[in-house]
């Protein structure tokens, strides 16, 4: 079938009819990288340069495209300068990473203590692989990973979850202190509360 013309309102349409049908964290991460992929493919149709402004100072440059009432099915532009990375964190719910312009790299990381010890926490990389336009990747809640935009150029990125990840039980990891510690983002939910569905 040629694909003529795949939007973010048809997206967010799939992603409420798969939300319906009571698709756990797992089948959704399974489900939505093809979702993703077609809204990549047809960027040159929404995709504009004012979503694409990196926030400075090792902060994301976030776009939100889309957030149910409820914070569910969020959906954001991220922007990356050279050299921005996030520390190792979960999302406490589903997430689908695609690629738009640029490079940046995923860094997996895996914990390794029994998580019975409150604030602390061994996490240790397990694998790594690079984000572009034709990469996307996917993950349930309790995955944990990092973005390092170390490609030299700025980087921006589709980003997906299940809900607005100020709004879940999200952690972040301190590989080197051994920490775990609650991961708010603050500044970025209220400039995605305010923002406007975008075509
Ligand atoms: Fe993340």
């Amino acid at each position: 079938m040629c694909d003529t013309g795949y939007s973010v309102k048809q997206l967010v349409d799939d992603l409420r009819d798969l939300a319906r049908e009571g698709r756990d964290d797992a089948a959704m991460a399974g489900a939505v990288p093809d979702l993703a992929k077609r809204l990549v493919l047809m960027k040159h149709n929404w995709l504009r340069s004012h979503m694409c402004v990196a926030g400075g100072g090792n902060a994301a440059g976030i776009y939100a495209l889309h957030e149910e009432p409820d914070h569910s099915l969020a959906i954001f532009v991220v922007t990356w300068l050279p050299g921005d990375e996030t520390p190792p964190h979960d999302h406490g719910t589903w997430a689908v990473i695609a690629g738009l312009d640029g490079h940046e790299t995923n860094h997996w990381w895996k914990r390794l203590d029994d998580g019975t010890t409150p604030g602390h926490a061994d996490v240790r990389r397990a694998g790594s692989e690079r984000i572009d336009a034709a990469s996307i990747i996917a993950m349930t809640g309790e995955a944990i990973h990092s973005l390092h935009n170390d490609s030299g150029a700025v980087s921006t990125t589709l980003h997906l979850y299940g809900r607005n990840v100020d709004y879940t039980d999200r952690h972040k990891y301190d590989p080197a202190r051994h920490t775990i510690a609650p991961y708010k983002l603050g500044v970025t939910t209220r400039a995605i509360v305010s923002s406007q569905e975008a075509p």
